[in-house]
Formats: C-alpha cells, structure tokens, sequence
C-alpha cells in the first residue's frame, strides 16, 4: 500500500513537471516546433557523426548524421534551451541557443580512457577537506550512507563471521573464515571493499586492514568508475572464480583530471554516458558467485533465468527506484531540475528493509474440513522480487508457521504435512515449513552453514523463484460438528539461521512478511451415518 502511495507521488510530480515543461516552453497547450541545426566537432576539429543530440533534462534528442550534422526539432521559440551532444569516449558538452537557430557547432572533448593504478579514491562524505566529497552535493549521499553498500566496509555482522567472533568482535568464538584459513586474505573484499581490491590486490586484501576511503565499503567513486564487466557470452554469467571488482574494467583518470560514468548523456561537468549502468549486468560481478563451485550468491543468474529481463525489468528497476526528487545534485550547488522519474535512487533495500519484505509474496490459505480432518493449504507466490525468494546470503530464510485453534483456544493437533525443521529456531516444530537454500559441510557433515569459504554442498533448495508460487498442505484433527476453527498462517523472514545468530549475538528480529487468519464452522459429518458401501 505504502508502494502504491510513493508511486502516485511520483505520478503526481511527475505530471507537475509536465506541466511545468509546457510552461516553461510558453506555448501553452501547442507543442514547441522550432530547431536548432549544427555540427558536432571534437577539439581536434575533426567531424564527430552519430553523436546523440538533446535539449539537456528532456526526452527530446537526435542522433546526429555521419558528416556531423544535425537538426533537432521540437524546442521552443524565442526560449533559451541548453542543447548537449555526446558520443562515446567523449564527455558530453552543450551550448546554449534560442531557437529557431542554425550553425552552431557543439565541441567535445574527450575523456580520458586507460585505468590509473595510482589514483586516489575520493570520499563519498561530505569531507570539507577533501578535493571532492560527493556528500556535499548529491542526493544519493544520504541514501546510500546508511544502506548496505554504504557500511559494507563496516558491517559488524561480516566481521563476526571473517574472524570467528561475536557481534561486538571483541569475544573469540572460532567457526570464521580467518580460523579456518589462517594467515589469507580471502575473496571478501573483492565485493565488500572493492576499493582495496583493485590491481594485484583481490585476493590479499586483508578486511581487517582497511584504510581510509576503503572503509567506505561499495562507494560512489568506485561505482562511478566502472567501465566495463567482463561476463562469458556464452552464459551471460561472471567467469568462475572472477568475483566483484576482478570481473569489471575501471577506468580511472590521471591524479590531475576527474572522470566518472553516469546514466545521462547531458551531464556537463566530468561525467560521461554509461548505457551499461542502467543494467542488471552491472550488478553480477558482486551478485552472482560460486565457490568451489557451489553457487552462494545467485541473484543474477536467478533474475537472468526469470520472465523479467524480457519485460526489460532490471535490477535498477526495484532497488533504485525513483524517489519523486526532481534532481540529484542539489539546485542550490548547481543541479538541474529533471523529470523525477528519470532519477534513480540509492536506497538499494534488501533484507533490512520492512517495507519491501512486505511487499514480496502475497499468501493465500484455504481452510476446508475433510472428513475427520481440516486441511488448510497455504499458497505463497513470489510477486513482487527479480529473483527467488529469500535471495544471494545463503543464511536468509523464510519461516512458514500454521496454528489451528478452536473456539476455546485449544490448538488442533497437526495430522499430517510438514513442519519446521529443528533448524527454525522458536517455531521448530510447529505445522509449517522453512524456505531456504540448505548448504552441507563437506568435511563436519554438519547442515545448514553459511561457512561457504569452506566447501560445502547444497543438499535442499525450495526458495521460490520470481513470479512463480509454493503450495504447503498441512491437515489437523478435527473436533465435532458445530465448533468454529480459526487457523492463522504467518510468514517470516529471517536473516540468518537462529543458532548462528544466537552464538555470534546478531540482534536482528524476525520481519513479519504476511499474516492470514480464516475460519471455517465444521458441518455435522452425514458421511458417518452413511451406509458402508455408500461411503
Ligand atoms: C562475489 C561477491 C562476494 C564475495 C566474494 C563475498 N561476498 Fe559476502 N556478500 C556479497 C553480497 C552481494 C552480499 C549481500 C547479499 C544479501 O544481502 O543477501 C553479501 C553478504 C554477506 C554477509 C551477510 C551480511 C549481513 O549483514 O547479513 C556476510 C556475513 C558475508 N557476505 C560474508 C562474506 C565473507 C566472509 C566472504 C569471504 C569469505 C564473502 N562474504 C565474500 C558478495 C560477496
Ligand atoms: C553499487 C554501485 C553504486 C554506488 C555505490 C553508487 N552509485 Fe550512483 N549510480 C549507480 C547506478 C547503477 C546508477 C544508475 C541507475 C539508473 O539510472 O538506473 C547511478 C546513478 C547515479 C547518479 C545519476 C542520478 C540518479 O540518481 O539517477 C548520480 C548523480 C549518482 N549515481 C551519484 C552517486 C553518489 C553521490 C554515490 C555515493 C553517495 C553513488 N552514486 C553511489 C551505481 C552506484
Ligand atoms: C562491487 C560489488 C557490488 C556491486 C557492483 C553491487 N553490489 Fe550490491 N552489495 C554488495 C555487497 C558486498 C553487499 C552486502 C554488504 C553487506 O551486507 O555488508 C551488497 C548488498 C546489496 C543489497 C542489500 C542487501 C541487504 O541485505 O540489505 C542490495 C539490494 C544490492 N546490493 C543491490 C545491488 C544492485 C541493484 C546493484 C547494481 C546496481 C549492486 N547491488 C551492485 C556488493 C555489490
Ligand atoms: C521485480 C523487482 C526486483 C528486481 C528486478 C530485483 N529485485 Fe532484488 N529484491 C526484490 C525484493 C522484493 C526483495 C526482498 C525479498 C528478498 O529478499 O528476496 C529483494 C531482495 C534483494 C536482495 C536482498 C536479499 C537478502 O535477503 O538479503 C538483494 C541482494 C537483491 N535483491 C539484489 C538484486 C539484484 C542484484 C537484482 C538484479 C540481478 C535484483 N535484486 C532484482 C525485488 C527485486
């Protein structure tokens, strides 16, 4: 509901920015027709054809011819307009112009291209030292600071599993990676602090040992700097054993220039075009990952699999989305006001996020009597995410629990179907079931761990893939004719296995995904006063 409500903001802002464009434009209700025609040059002088040619903030944009010539229509008469141009390799530029206008001539530059090993990462904070803080200007800053990219060079739960500790890490507890493999580094941060992983640095970066802007985790510099991922064409999947940054090209500038990616072609200030940003193949170097050939992390590869790249839904779509914001640097820095549907957010929710867990699955539960019994089937059908449900961790899990009760309270005693396994902490036990993907370690045997740096094998996998649905049956006995039966089914999403974060004292609570209750009077049961051969 609450999605809902945010969607018809944005609808709404949206359409005041329409208006606001006509507006703008003076022409009422008649749509602006005059054009601007030129020629796209680099700074060589040398003629730039195919370049992509806009009124900057709109919709409104050309592709340029082969000799560089172009004519974009559409734009305002006697209104001054910004027109940009951009081409590959180059920074896009713009002149300003009233239409109607021929002969002028759009210069770019280009940016520089090869990857500098010695640049110094710029702080995403607001750092009035520093030679560029993005926080002091963007939007994004506040939303991605607090989200799982922003502290995952300081997420006090990775550190209790890398060494062995609990929560605080101040008390050994054994089981982590760094007991298991003294002395290594590890794969970790060439996902959770890619920074430091850059160069011949992926597999000994130690986490412990982070510095500076590195402790940023996944941040916007490192982001912004990505200009490529290296994918196997004939899977569309990262290459085995390439995690995170070793699977995707940097382009950092010399020290003296600054050089980022975005996803607009009309940004005038150091940024170039990056179509590869809008895509959820940006996201699979750090999203999809097998170790020892056991796939762990698989919300990639999940998505690829599901009906939503071909509705052109991607990653971006759901953990970006728009906010209803206008702009994204601030107006008072500078920042231009834009259609707010076309400005992604930062936010990124995942599994900490109440409001998007709630927005996951819809359930259903029919109850009807049978005979002696009640049965109740519960059917959860995977709506609202890109991929299978619970998704990449391979701790997260969901927690199906179904309670019969009759009129006085007094719960029904299960019959038949399943019930929680003795991994489900609290509701173990109970009429109900568990999704997860269940890893075995190879070596103790022991099942479920989220130990995977060490090898393990999946020996059960009954997540729910996107769009598709999990019937559960359960059947309890039935009192006599006339009682009334209320059954209650709740779905639960649990961040990691109960044992695990009881040992190592993660706090997190369970989120309440659904709740159902139905009732249902039982009916006297004819059958029984039946003659034999009739029933
Ligand atoms: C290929 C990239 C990649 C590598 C390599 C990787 N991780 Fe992760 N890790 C992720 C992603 C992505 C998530 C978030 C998944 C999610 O939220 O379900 C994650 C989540 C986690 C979490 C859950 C954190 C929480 O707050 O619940 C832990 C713990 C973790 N990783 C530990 C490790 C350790 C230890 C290593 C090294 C042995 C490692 N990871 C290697 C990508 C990676
Ligand atoms: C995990 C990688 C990642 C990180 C970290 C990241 N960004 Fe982005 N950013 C993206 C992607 C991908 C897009 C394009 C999304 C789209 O348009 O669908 C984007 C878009 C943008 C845009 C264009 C406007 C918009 O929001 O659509 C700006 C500006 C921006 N990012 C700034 C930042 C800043 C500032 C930070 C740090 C506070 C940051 N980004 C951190 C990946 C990242
Ligand atoms: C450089 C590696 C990297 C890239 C690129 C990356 N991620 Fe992540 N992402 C991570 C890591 C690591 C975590 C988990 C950090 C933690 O929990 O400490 C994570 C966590 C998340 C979470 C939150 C999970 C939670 O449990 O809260 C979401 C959602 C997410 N990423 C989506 C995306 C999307 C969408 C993109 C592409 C636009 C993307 N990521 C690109 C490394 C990356
Ligand atoms: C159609 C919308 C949608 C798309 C597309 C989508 N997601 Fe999600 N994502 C969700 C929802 C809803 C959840 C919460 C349920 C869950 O955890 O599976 C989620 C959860 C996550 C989480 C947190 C998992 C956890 O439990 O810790 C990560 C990480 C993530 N998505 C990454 C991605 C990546 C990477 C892509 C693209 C390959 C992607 N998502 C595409 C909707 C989407």
């Amino acid at each position: 509901m609450a999605r809902r409500i945010a969607l018809l903001g944005i609808a709404i802002v949206g359409g005041a920015w329409m208006a606001w464009q006509v507006a703008a434009g003076g022409h009422g209700a008649i749509a602006p027709s005059a054009s601007v025609e030129g020629v796209v040059v680099n700074v060589a002088g040398e003629i730039v054809g195919g370049a992509v040619v806009r009124q900057q903030t709109t919709d409104n944009a050309t592709i340029g011819a082969a000799d560089g010539t172009f004519t974009l229509g559409g734009l305002p008469e006697g209104v001054t307009v910004t027109v940009t141009a951009w081409d590959e390799g180059y920074y896009p530029a713009g002149v300003q112009v009233v239409p109607p206008r021929s002969g002028i001539t759009i210069t770019l530059r280009p940016h520089p291209v090869g990857d500098n090993p010695d640049h110094e990462w710029y702080t995403s904070m607001p750092d009035p030292e520093a030679p560029i803080g993005c926080g002091h200007c963007m939007v994004a800053f506040p939303q991605w600071v607090t989200n799982a990219h922003g502290t995952a060079g300081a997420n006090p739960r990775f550190f209790s599993l890398y060494n062995g500790t609990d929560l605080t890490g101040t008390r050994h507890l054994g089981g982590g990676y760094k007991d298991d493999f003294p002395g290594t580094a590890g794969n970790c941060a060439t996902c959770h602090a890619p920074g430091a992983a850059t160069d011949d640095r992926a597999f000994t970066t130690d986490m412990n040992e982070l510095t500076g802007v590195e402790r940023e985790g996944v941040f916007c510099d490192f982001c912004h700097k990505v200009s490529d991922v290296y994918l196997d064409p004939a899977t569309g999947l990262p290459y085995d054993n390439a995690p995170g940054v070793t699977s995707m090209r940097l382009n950092r500038p010399p020290s003296d220039t600054h050089m980022f990616y975005g996803p607009f072609d009309d940004v005038t200030r150091r940024v170039s075009y990056l179509a590869l940003e809008k895509k959820s193949q940006f996201c699979a170097p750090c999203h999809q990952f097998s170790f020892w050939g056991t796939p762990i992390y698989e919300s990639f590869r999940e998505w690829l699999e599901s009906p939503y790249p071909a509705r052109g839904i991607e990653c971006q779509t759901c953990h970006m989305a728009p906010t209803g914001v206008d702009y994204f640097v601030y107006p008072e820095n500078g920042g231009l006001i834009r259609d707010p549907a076309s400005i992604a957010s930062h936010l990124q929710p995942g599994a900490a996020d109440q409001e998007l867990l709630q927005n996951t699955v819809t359930m259903t539960v029919h109850a009807r009597q049978a005979g002696d019994r009640v049965r109740v089937t519960t059917i959860i059908t995977n709506t609202e995410a890109g991929h299978h449900v619970p998704t990449d961790f391979p701790g997260r899990h969901m927690i199906l629990t179904l309670a019969a009760i009759d009129d006085e309270g007094n719960p029904l005693a299960q019959l038949s179907g399943p019930t929680v396994p003795d991994w489900g902490g609290p509701q173990a036990g109970l009429p109900g079931r568990a999704f997860a993907k269940v890893l075995r370690d190879v070596e103790s045997g022991d099942a479920p761990v989220m130990t995977y740096w060490k090898q393990a094998i999946i020996i059960s996998d009954n997540r729910i893939p996107a769009l598709e649905s999990d019937a559960s049956t359960v059947t309890f006995v039935s009192p006599g004719a006339g009682e009334r039966i209320t059954v209650t089914a709740r779905l639960r999403f649990r961040r990691a296995f109960q044992e695990a974060m009881d040992a190592r004292g993660w706090d997190t609570p369970d989120v309440l995904m659904e709740e159902r209750t139905v009732s249902l009077v039982l009916q006297p049961r004819w059958d029984l006063f039946l003659p034999v051969v009739l029933r």
